[in-house]
């Protein structure tokens, strides 16, 4: 690896990370490949997140969070990961006070 892109890989990380959290998109994919585009789940067990209200999805990532909500153990359902397990616990504890409020908001004006 050259020097530059170890520099970009390591701005970019610090970019994913940040609290301004400016590109959601990367986020929504993972949260897609189980929940469906938009948030609208073809999957029986996974439900759609698409039009539930902001409040009720900030309050479900929380207590996913906080682990106050059952998680139990599923399957990525689409792309890369696809059959790769994971539980909500695990991806609510991925992110951050911000990205929990913006996929709130872009779950819900789905
Ligand atoms: C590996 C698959 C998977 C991924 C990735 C995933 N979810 Fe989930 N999610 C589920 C399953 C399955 C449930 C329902 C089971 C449960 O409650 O434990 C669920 C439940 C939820 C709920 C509760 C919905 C309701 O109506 O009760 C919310 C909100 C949610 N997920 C948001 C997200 C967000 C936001 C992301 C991306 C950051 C995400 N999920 C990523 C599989 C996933």
């Amino acid at each position: 690896m050259t020097k530059s892109t170890c520099a970009l890989m390591i701005l970019s990380v610090t970019l994913a990370s940040g609290a301004a959290a400016a590109d959601l998109s990367e986020v929504v994919n993972e949260c897609e490949a189980c929940h469906g585009p938009g948030g609208v789940s073809s999957e029986e067990d996974v439900p759609s997140l698409a039009g539930k209200s902001v409040n009720y999805l900030r309050e479900v990532l929380d207590q996913f969070y906080y682990y106050e909500r059952h998680c139990k153990t599923t399957t990525y359902r689409h792309g890369d990961r696809a059959k790769t397990p994971m539980t909500m616990c695990n991806v609510a504890n991925s992110l951050s006070e911000d990205e929990k409020q913006a996929l709130a908001e872009y779950f819900a004006s789905q």
